[in-house]
């Protein structure tokens, strides 16, 4: 990504300018390199919030012609006892993290003149750069087994979630961070281990970093939760539901990581009704 940092990326007008445009780019080596370089830029206090000269937000992020987006459904199950499971497994991984590097671009840009303290900036402008940098490791381990993002098809559900919850941050929140993010919490332990028991280190090491870094990711989600919850003077577990119900489809999946759940402070009050197995 080196030779694009400095002098040949778009010129970034503010915050949310160069959040934009990272959103806007269909070359996913200068989406990640705005993104990280909106961050940096932004940490440094070298941009402001908004400027007049930032380009409009599009509906949908830029992509590359491949991979085809297909239902949720259309996508296999895959073991990951074989290079082409496993491959099959980053790939899904892979363009997880690329639909997370422009959600929370997107949380940056679309609520940019939210009241809100720029610490949410700062917060939400760290996981893009996080998600930027987890697609990179993953497209690099798929590029050392011989693949490479865009040889299979992937699914476009998590960029729905997002479109449904546009006009409100409250609810972007209960969705992307608390329901989306979290459930990475839940499932990539238990990748990690298998990843490891087929002697995959090296994915099982880009599966680690990850997870350590996505609990920081719900921990930034429910932070901003509860100070908007707290500012309306609502119960942030009751209008977390509420917010569920209306804006997500289908139950949430057990088994729940209640321990790194609880310790970014999403509690057990949050989630539980909300199973498929629970009338709650
Ligand atoms: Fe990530
Ligand atoms: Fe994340």
């Amino acid at each position: 990504m080196t030779p694009r940092e400095g002098g040949t990326l778009p010129q970034i007008s503010s915050l949310r300018g160069g959040a934009t445009l990272a959103i806007i780019s269909a070359d996913l080596d200068v989406k990640c390199a705005l993104a990280r370089d909106t961050a940096r830029r932004w940490h440094e206090r070298r941009l402001s919030l908004r400027s007049p000269l930032d380009p409009p937000l599009p509906d949908r992020p830029g992509r590359p012609a491949k991979p085809e987006l297909v239902p949720p459904k259309a996508v296999g199950k895959r073991s990951l006892h074989t290079l082409p499971g496993r491959v099959a497994m980053l790939h899904a991984l892979a363009h997880i993290e690329l639909n997370a590097v422009d959600l929370a671009l997107d949380i940056v840009a679309r609520f940019a003149a939210e009241p809100v303290p720029h610490s949410f900036f700062d917060g939400w402008m760290r996981v893009a750069d996080e998600e930027a940098k987890h697609f990179g490791l993953v497209r690099d381990r798929m590029r050392a087994l011989g693949a490479d993002y865009g040889d299979m098809p992937a699914h476009d559900g998590l960029w729905q979630a997002a479109h449904s919850t546009r006009n409100d941050l409250t609810a972007r929140l209960a969705v992307v961070p608390l329901i989306l993010e979290a459930r990475g919490l839940d499932v990539t332990p238990s990748l990690q281990e298998k990843m490891r028991e087929t002697g995959d280190l090296e994915s099982a090491e880009v599966l680690r970093i990850i997870y350590e870094d996505e609990k920081g990711h719900v921990s930034v989600g429910a932070k901003w939760f509860r100070f908007l919850c707290a500012r309306e003077k609502k119960d942030p577990a009751a209008t977390f539901k509420e917010l569920v119900r209306v804006n997500f489809r289908g139950a949430l999946k057990a088994p729940f990581n209640d321990v790194a759940r609880a310790e970014a402070g999403l509690t057990p009050s949050f989630y539980r009704s909300l199973t498929s197995t629970s009338n709650g």
